[in-house]
């Protein structure tokens, strides 16, 4: 037969075109798009649904260890299997770079905790937190030309922040090699000069995570990654900006003419400050990430910015730990210090369903914004598209189908990762995929897990158009 299958009836969307097709598949490609499609060896029947390019999840971690006893909850498997019954169906998560470690090591590292895992395939940005002369000038290139366009630094914490001479470095790395830098934004002196107060007084309950970590020292930080890929003359993206002040950084920089992109994750619309809990209440460890959920206000301004266009992608950040036990959030203790928990929470299953219900059934984003924002602009941004990101001939056939008629309640036991709490229990969704393909392989479908470990496929990546520097020769024509 000349399709392996035929899903009939789609009500397809794009990140710029709606159309209602039948989608032939052969050996995990879409290879047709048309009306009244021979049979393939397996039907499915779309019955007018929606039907979108799978989710991208462009910033995820997945078995990602720690250096004080803390253990992520989710490896390769429970990761992509919780993404894929989500509708995503491709997750970028990290290679983390350890201080006195080479980035190639990293790499193998990584592809070693993936290989026989993933259920769905995978990229990987690398975090590079040691920049020595050999990372600067030997193994970043060599990587980067191996399929590692992107990579991530910090601007914070102890074990992974560059200094601003370092940023400078590796920006101009990236500038020579095409890679896409993306960059995690707060002020680490303001946030340990401010920590010192507040454990000095006493304030040590999760609630305090947010005082310590105000927006001003995202602002300042954001203000000052801008001015460095000025300088270098590169373009950047800054990850989880959570607020307003940022959200005007990062629009100042595009007014000026800079390729300075944005990235938001549901916890900024989704969550406030409040939810790191009251006086000495643990629960609000759940919900400690950084930087902080802020407030009503600033929920509003990062719905408006997703709106507008300053963020181009819409990822999950899922980093996740559990409550109970002694290796995640508690991992120092029962009544830890706020600067002693894990930083992170779940999202990689709930992303898609989050954004559609409250963004694209509320009216607040046409279709074509929501697959932008969570798949076609995460393909461009890293370098996977056109093979990913879109419902095309000649694209991989990973496909979700929508269930947009039935109300559910988020709960953590529907979840498939393996944390024992989501921050989102109880906000109601009225979008949930009904079917997952990952390469034309059925990953999701009422309500089951239907993905095998180990037939995820590594994406090696192409140099993302969005990071070339701006054109400022003359036009000889
Ligand atoms: O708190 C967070 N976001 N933890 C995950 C690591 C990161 O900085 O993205
Ligand atoms: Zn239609
Ligand atoms: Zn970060
Ligand atoms: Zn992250």
């Amino acid at each position: 037969k000349l399709f392996d299958c035929v899903i009939r009836n789609a009500h397809c969307a794009t990140a710029a075109d709606i159309f209602d097709a039948d989608i032939g598949i052969k050996e995990g490609v879409i290879t047709a798009l048309g009306k009244g499609l021979p049979e393939g060896e397996t039907e499915i029947d779309a019955k007018g649904r929606w039907v979108l390019p799978g989710g991208i999840d462009g910033h995820c971690h997945f078995d990602q260890p720690t250096n004080d006893g803390t253990v992520m909850a989710d490896d390769f498997l429970s990761g992509t299997r919780s993404a894929a019954c989500g509708g995503t169906t491709t997750v970028i998560p990290f290679a983390l770079q350890q201080k006195g470690q080479s980035l190639k090591a990293a790499v193998a590292d990584y592809h070693e905790r993936a290989g026989q895992k993933a259920v769905i395939d995978y990229a990987f940005h690398m975090i590079v937190s040691d920049a020595t002369e050999t990372v600067l000038s030997e193994e970043l290139p060599a990587l980067i030309s191996q399929g590692y366009t992107s990579f991530k630094i910090y601007m914070t914490y102890d074990d992974l922040k560059l200094g601003d001479r370092e940023i400078i470095d590796v920006l101009s790395v990236a500038r020579e090699e095409g890679a896409m830098v993306m960059i995690h934004a707060e002020n680490a002196d303001c946030i340990a000069w401010l920590t010192e107060r507040l454990l000095k007084a006493g304030k040590t309950a999760p609630k305090y995570h947010a005082e310590s970590r105000p927006m001003l020292v995202e602002r300042e930080a954001t203000h000052r990654a801008i001015a460095f890929a000025e300088l270098v003359d590169v373009p950047i993206l800054i990850v989880h900006v959570s607020g307003r002040e940022a959200v005007e950084q990062i629009r100042w920089a595009q007014g000026q003419g800079l390729r300075v992109y944005g990235e938001t994750c549901p916890q900024y619309l989704f969550l406030t400050a409040e939810d790191l809990g009251l006086d000495d209440d643990m629960e609000g460890a759940k919900c400690i990430c950084s930087p902080p959920p802020r407030d009503k206000g600033n929920q509003q301004v990062i719905w408006n910015a997703l709106e507008s266009g300053t963020f181009q992608v819409f990822s999950s950040d899922h980093a996740p730990f559990r409550f109970a036990g002694n290796d995640g959030k508690l991992a120092t203790g029962e009544t830890p210090s706020f600067d002693q928990i894990a930083n992170g929470i779940p999202g990689v299953e709930t992303r898609l369903a989050l954004l559609f219900s409250h963004g694209v059934n509320t009216g607040r984003m046409d279709i074509n914004q929501f697959v932008g924002l969570t798949s076609t602009n995460v393909a461009k941004m890293y370098g996977l598209y056109p093979r990913k990101g879109s419902i095309a001939v000649g694209a991989d056939a990973d496909l979700v189908i929508w269930d947009t008629d039935t109300v559910r309640s988020i709960s953590n036991d529907q979840l498939h990762h393996n944390v024992d709490y989501t921050p989102y229990e109880g906000i109601k969704v009225n979008a949930w995929p009904a079917t997952t393909m990952s390469r034309g392989r059925i990953v999701w479908q009422d309500g089951r897990y239907l993905g095998t470990p180990g037939m995820g496929q590594f994406l090696p990546c192409d140099r993302p158009t969005p990071a070339k520097p701006k054109v400022t020769a003359p036009d000889p024509l």
